[in-house]
């Protein structure tokens, strides 16, 4: 198969990543007899430096004539100091949401060869960590308006708007439910119902589509009990649905009790199979240029969107196989390092996986 990947190389140690996951496609292209054209692309503070501005719409539109994204992280401290639209940040918001990627799954699953890395009681751990949380990307808090007015006295005050509609909610439950279909048939919608008026349109929706989902066994829970129970019992999860900024809070901290936030890849997807995929961690400034960085989580976004955009799943496979093989022989970055391991730093964590896809 022949494709266009638009990468968007990012910020700070994100280029590293990037790097590592373009050489892991390359081996895939020449195992499996594809062509995988990569369209450089700048979003974020890149796109900043050079356009002013943190996606131009030229940019936007070579990730919409692509067949798939794939990004690094952008932002970091040179940019912190920009207005709100001037922010790295908000050119991935306006990616999101140019894109119509509604829908983020961002998995929680333990590689068993990290469970010492994990900060959880190992008896905790040996439950089992293996969950998805399906992250509703384009609306909320995110996407309401943003204002801060001056009050008669003086005195600022900031409003952050939570709008939802019903379409909005309906969409990414379905997607919640069809999730949960093909695990364990588990889903739980996480809100904070006793509070939001959002959160009681998300259930009234949810119980709607419940009827149409008679196989998987639906709950509903606060985030901030649903924030607990992810480091008390986390294995009770199997798919967690929810709106947009719950899901990057829980999914930082989802991330965490698997080890390290460096191996989590995620999906972006809208209505069709054009999405966007990258790490869930940050840019790393702290590390930038160090060659120090874990690629593992953006070499498994690359594995992400072969599955799913582009339906290679043998591909896939032997990305995620190749991973657990470098793991198997105690190889390690320094952000999930333990004991009698041996630690590499990003680039020949990349070479290490390219030698275990052979
Ligand atoms: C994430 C990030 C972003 C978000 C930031 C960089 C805007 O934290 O993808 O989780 O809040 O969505
Ligand atoms: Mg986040």
């Amino acid at each position: 198969m022949e494709k266009n990947i638009a990468v968007i190389w990012g910020d700070c140690a994100s280029p590293e990543i990037v790097r590592q996951a373009l050489r892991v496609l390359d081996k895939v292209a020449e195992k499996y007899g594809h062509t995988f054209h990569y369209i450089d692309t700048a979003m974020g503070g890149e796109a900043i430096d050079k356009y002013g501005d943190p996606l131009p719409q030229h940019e936007l539109d070579k990730c919409l004539a692509a067949d798939s994204v794939l990004l690094g992280a952008v932002g970091g401290p040179k940019w912190e100091g920009m207005p709100g639209d001037k922010r790295p940040e908000k050119g991935l918001l306006r990616l999101r949401a140019g894109m119509g990627l509604y829908s983020n799954s961002r998995p929680a699953k333990i590689w068993p060869q990290l469970a010492p890395a994990s900060p959880l009681k190992p008896e905790i751990v040996a439950q089992g960590i293996d969950f998805i949380i399906v992250r509703e990307l384009t609306g909320g808090v995110y996407f309401g308006e943003h204002r801060t007015d001056t009050l008669p006295s003086g005195e600022k005050q900031a409003v952050d708007l939570m709008p939802y509609s019903e379409h909005e909610i309906e969409r990414i439950g379905r997607i919640g439910f069809e999730t949960a279909q093909k695990r364990r048939k588990k889903l739980c919608c996480v809100d904070k119902a006793n509070v939001l008026d959002t959160s009681r349109l998300w259930r009234a929706v949810m119980h709607r589509l419940q009827a149409e989902y008679p196989d998987v066994e639906y709950s509903e829970m606060f985030v901030d009990n649903c924030a607990m129970q992810i480091v008390k019992n986390p294995a009770q999860f199997d798919v967690i649905v929810t709106e947009n900024m719950f899901g990057d809070i829980l999914s930082d901290e989802a991330s965490m009790i698997t080890g390290s936030i460096g191996m989590i890849p995620s999906s972006s997807l809208g209505e069709g199979t054009r999405g966007l995929y990258e790490p869930i961690h940050g840019s790393a400034p702290d590390i930038a240029g160090k060659d120090v960085v874990n690629p593992t989580a953006c070499i498994l976004s690359a594995a992400m969107m072969l599955r799913y955009s582009f339906g290679m799943a043998a591909e896939a496979d032997c990305i995620e196989a190749a991973v657990g093989k470098v793991l198997d022989a105690g190889l390690r970055t320094a952000d999930n390092m333990s004991e009698g391991c041996t630690c590499l730093g990003c680039a020949a964590m990349g070479d290490a996986i390219l030698q275990a896809m052979d």
